[in-house]
C-alpha cells in the first residue's frame, strides 16, 4: 500500500470509529437518572406501606385519598400480576429482601390463576409477575406455571377469527380488545422455552388480525372489535372504556404501542415495527397530547383541556417508547427518548408522584381506570406504578 493510500485508509477507519462512538452512544440525562434513583428508593418505601395494609389473600386495586379507603381484589382480577411485578422490579434495584419476600408471599396466592381459562389477561397476570421472578431467580416451578398459563390463554384462541377471545360476551359475540396485544409476550416466551411453535403462531395470528381490524387509517385504534365467531367477520367496532366508539382511548393506544413493539422484538418482522412507529407517530404528533406528554384519558375526551389525565397511559407509553427507541433510526430514537424523558420527569413531580406515606402506598396518582363506568377515576392504579417503575429501569439501562 503506498503511503498516501495508507494514511487515507487509517484516517477513514479512525473517523468512522469516533463517529460511531459519538452517534451510537445515547447520553442519558444525568439529572433525570438521579431523580430515578430517588424515585426507586421512595417507591420501595411506598410499597412497604402498601404491603402493610394488604389483607391476606388480597391484591391492591386502588385507593381513594379523599376517604382513605382501599379497594382490593382477588387473584382473578386482571391486575393481580402488577403488585408482585413491581415488588420484584424494586427488589432488583434496591436488593431489599423484604420486597422479595413479599413478592414470594403474593405469588403463592396468584399461582392458581395459571389454570384460569376464563380470562385473556393471563399475560398481564402471570408474565409481569412470574416471568420477573424467573428472570431474577430462575426456578423450574416458575417455568411450569408460565407454560400452564400460556396453555390456558391459548384455549381462548379461535382459528376462524384469528384472535384470542378477550371478553365472554353473548353467544353471537366474539369480543377482542386492543389491550389483548399485551398478553402475547407470554406466548412468545412459551415457544422460546418449550420449543412448541403453536404459542408463537397464535400470537402472530392475533397480532395480524388486530393490525387488520383494530386500526383506523390514522393508526389510532378502536377499543373493542366484535367478531362473528363462526365466520370471523367484523360485526362491530366500538369502545367500552373510551369516550366514544370513534375516539382514541389513551390507554388503549398505549397498549397497542407497547404490544406491537414487543411483537417486533419477538419476531423481528418489520411490519410490526412499522405498526409501532405509526402508533407512536399518531400519539406524539396528536394536537391533544399536552406539552407535558401526560395524555388526557382519551385523546378525544370531552372538555379538553379540562379533562382528566391518565398517568397510567403515560407510564405505559414511556416504557414502550424507550424500548422502541432501540429499534429505529437515530432521529426517531431521539424523539421517542425525549418524550419518554418528559413523561418520566413529569410523573416524578409532586402532582403525580405521591408524597411519602400518602396515596395508600401506591407510587403514582391520577390514573383513570374506567371513566364511562365511573370506576377508578383519578386514582392510583397498580399498572401505573408497574409501568412507571419499568420505564425508569429501562431508562437506567439505556
Ligand atoms: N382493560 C384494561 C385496561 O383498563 O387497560
Amino acid at each position: 500500500m503506498n503511503r498516501s493510500l495508507y494514511i487515507l485508509v487509517f484516517c477513514s477507519v479512525f473517523y468512522s470509529a469516533c463517529y460511531a462512538q459519538k452517534e451510537g452512544a445515547y447520553q442519558p440525562d444525568k439529572k433525570l437518572l438521579k431523580t430515578i434513583d430517588k424515585n426507586l428508593a421512595d417507591a420501595s418505601l411506598q410499597y412497604k406501606v402498601l404491603a402493610k395494609n394488604l389483607p391476606p389473600g388480597k391484591f391492591p386495586k386502588t385507593f381513594y385519598p379523599a376517604t382513605g379507603e382501599y379497594e382490593f381484589s382477588n387473584s382473578g382480577w386482571w391486575c393481580s400480576g402488577f403488585y408482585p411485578g413491581t415488588l420484584l422490579y424494586l427488589y432488583e434495584q434496591t436488593k431489599d429482601s423484604s420486597l422479595y419476600n413479599e413478592a414470594m408471599r403474593i405469588l403463592n396466592v396468584l399461582e392458581k390463576e395459571k389454570n384460569n381459562t376464563g380470562t385473556h389477561d393471563l399475560g398481564f397476570m402471570m408474565y409481569c409477575s412470574f416471568a420477573n421472578a424467573n428472570r431474577l431467580q430462575p426456578k423450574p416451578g416458575y417455568k411450569e406455571i408460565l407454560l400452564t398459563s400460556a396453555r390456558s390463554l391459548s384455549t381462548r384462541f379461535n382459528k376462524t377469527v384469528g384472535c384470542i377471545r378477550s371478553w365472554n360476551g353473548k353467544p353471537d359475540e366474539y369480543l377482542v380488545i386492543i389491550d389483548n396485544m399485551m398478553n402475547l409476550e407470554l406466548l412468545f416466551w412459551a415457544t422460546r422455552i418449550s420449543g412448541d411453535s403453536s404459542f408463537y403462531k397464535i400470537a402472530v395470528t392475533h397480532a395480524n388480525t388486530t393490525m387488520k381490524n383494530h386500526f383506523r387509517p390514522d393508526y389510532s385504534s378502536y377499543h373493542v372489535i366484535n367478531y362473528n365467531a363462526q365466520t370471523g367477520a367484523v360485526q362491530q367496532k366500538r369502545t367500552a372504556q373510551g369516550a366514544a366508539d370513534e375516539s382514541a382511548w389513551a390507554r388503549g393506544q398505549a397498549w397497542g404501542l407497547y404490544g406491537f413493539t414487543v411483537t417486533y422484538r419477538e419476531t423481528k418482522d418489520k411490519q410490526y415495527l412499522e405498526q409501532a412507529k405509526h402508533i407512536a407517530s399518531f400519539l406524539l404528533h396528536h394536537p391533544n397530547l399536552p406539552k407535558d406528554k401526560i395524555p388526557y384519558w382519551d385523546f378525544n375526551a370531552p372538555g379538553i383541556p379540562g379533562a382528566l389525565r391518565d398517568a397510567s397511559a403515560a407510564a405505559i407509553m414511556a416504557s414502550a417508547l424507550i424500548e422502541l427507541g432501540g429499534y429505529v433510526d437515530k432521529k426517531s430514537a431521539k424523539e421517542y427518548r425525549s418524550v419518554a424523558e418528559t413523561i418520566l420527569r413529569n410523573l416524578s413531580n409532586e402532582h403525580y408522584k405521591a408524597a411519602a406515606g400518602t396515596n395508600g402506598g401506591f407510587i403514582i396518582q391520577h390514573g383513570v381506570g374506567h371513566l364511562p363506568n365511573k370506576t377508578e377515576v383519578d386514582v392510583p392504579l397498580s399498572y401505573a406504578d408497574y409501568y412507571f417503575v419499568e420505564a425508569m429501569i429501562r431508562y437506567k439501562q439505556l
